[in-house]
């Protein structure tokens, strides 16, 4: 019972609950509890001002428009399109045209018999394109241009080198031979029509030794014209696409034809132009089989068609007799050994850009050196400048060019490069 006669609870004063706040707080509590009040309001602040975009308008900030992106995702509120083939057209070129077209729905080949989209003229529309299709009603929104392999795209030059027809030493007939197919057709055609040519040269094949210039005219004939030009080596056909170099050629011709003006030049095609000869053994087939290709492609585009052909080789005695009829490659341009004159023209060329002595004999030096390709030379005015550079001298002298050319000349007759070309033709 005495439990029942207990104290009546007496609740905490005023004091008493101060006393009790004293005691469980620090002595500095009170301000550490200031400051991080502080510091939270700051970084409510900061996040306010850096992170949410939207501001009391709606809007966001006008540094985080993208006026160009927004404009992109309006134009384009409808759905991606399908790809698809158009396989057969019923009633061509009437109001009631069906469009038979192909393509994978859901992992398998389906056809389908459609309409034409708003944006599409009748006349666009061919059998056997590619169109792209809308998604539900598989409506043709738009023509595609051929299925044309990365590889095949990448082969185009974009930036072209900054090699003139002045870089050649020596060449004046080729230039004038080369302009003549590659230039006249595209800045003068009428002449042409006028004459009622209808099939100016369209392959060119460059031939000589190595080291003359072949490459490098092309390289000059990529920068002068404005056309497109798209390179490719031989060998690369046959090697780093085994198996594919035919459907290379043939995708390389296909882009071709889509540009405007085309070059379309292979370098070294001996890796591959030789196969079409019977060798008893059965030949390379692989490299066979681009090689006709290739022919049938230069047979296949119609002669005032908008393709060109180059070809460069060191080889021409193992082309296949084939690709070197006229009609296919019509021009043959032979960069052979430069003479006297274009010795000393190549030596003026790469010296230009070189610290070098006044009043150098060039010709002289020219003379020193018989029977050596713009490749030597070159390597000579590099050799000359070595030893320059190793006696701590800030200019070429005529000195070092002989020596250069004692060294380099005569040193290498041994590796000549151009005795087997001089054997073999
Ligand atoms: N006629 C020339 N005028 C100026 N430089 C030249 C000339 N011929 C060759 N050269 C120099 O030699 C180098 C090699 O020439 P290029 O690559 O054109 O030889 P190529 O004929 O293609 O030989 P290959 O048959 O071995 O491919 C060029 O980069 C250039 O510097
Ligand atoms: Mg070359």
């Amino acid at each position: 019972m005495s439990e029942e006669k207990e104290k009546p609870i007496k609740p905490l004063d005023e004091a008493d609950i101060a006393l009790f706040m004293r005691y469980s707080r620090g002595p500095y509590s009170k301000k550490i509890q200031d400051i991080e009040n502080d510091i939270n309001k700051l970084s409510t602040n900061i996040k306010a001002m850096s992170r949410v975009k939207e501001s009391n308008t709606g809007l966001s900030k006008p540094s985080y428009w993208n006026l160009e992106n927004d404009k992109m995702l309006m134009e384009i509120d409808e759905h991606p399109l399908q790809v698809a083939r158009c396989t057969k057209i019923m009633n061509p070129r009437t109001d009631y045209a069906i469009y038979m077209i192909s393509m994978i729905q859901m992992g398998q080949m389906g056809e389908f018999a459609v309409g034409l989209g708003e944006k599409v003229a009748a006349t666009d529309i061919e059998v056997g394109m590619r169109v792209g299709v809308e998604y539900t009603k598989y409506f043709i929104q738009i023509p595609l241009p051929p299925k044309i392999d990365p590889i095949v795209t990448m082969m185009t030059l974009e930036e072209k080198s900054d090699v003139t027809y002045n870089d050649l030493g020596g060449c004046n007939e080729q230039i004038e031979k080369l302009r003549e197919v590659f230039e006249m057709p595209i800045l003068h055609p009428e002449k042409f029509i006028n004459l009622r040519i209808d099939s100016p040269p369209k392959g060119v094949l460059l031939y000589g030794p190595p080291g003359t210039g072949k490459t490098l005219a092309a390289r000059a004939v990529a920068n002068m014209t404005n056309s497109c030009f798209i390179k490719v080596t031989g060998s690369e056909l046959v090697q780093k696409y085994i198996g594919e170099g035919a459907r290379m050629v043939r995708e390389i011709f296909q882009m071709a034809k889509i540009k405007n003006d085309c070059i379309v030049f292979i370098d070294d095609v001996d890796a591959i132009g030789g196969a079409r000869f019977d060798d008893g053994y059965g030949g390379d087939s692989e490299a066979q089989r681009t090689m006709s290709e290739i022919v049938n492609q230069l047979d296949g585009f119609d002669n005032r068609g908008n393709v060109k052909v180059l070809m460069a080789t060191r080889r021409p005695d193992t082309l296949d007799p084939a690709l070197l009829r006229p009609g296919r490659l019509d021009r043959k341009i032979e960069f052979g050994l430069p003479d006297l004159e274009g010795r000393t023209q190549i030596f003026k060329i790469h010296t230009k850009v070189m610290n070098i002595d006044k009043g150098i004999r060039f010709e002289l030096l020219a003379r020193l050196c018989p029977n050596s390709t713009g490749a030597d030379l070159k390597s000579v005015c590099t050799e000359a400048g070595m030893f320059a550079i190793r006696q701590r001298r800030n200019s070429i002298s005529e000195k070092d060019l002989l020596e250069a050319i004692e060294k380099v000349i005569k040193g290498l007759s041994k590796f000549s490069a151009t005795s087997e070309y001089m054997v073999y033709n």
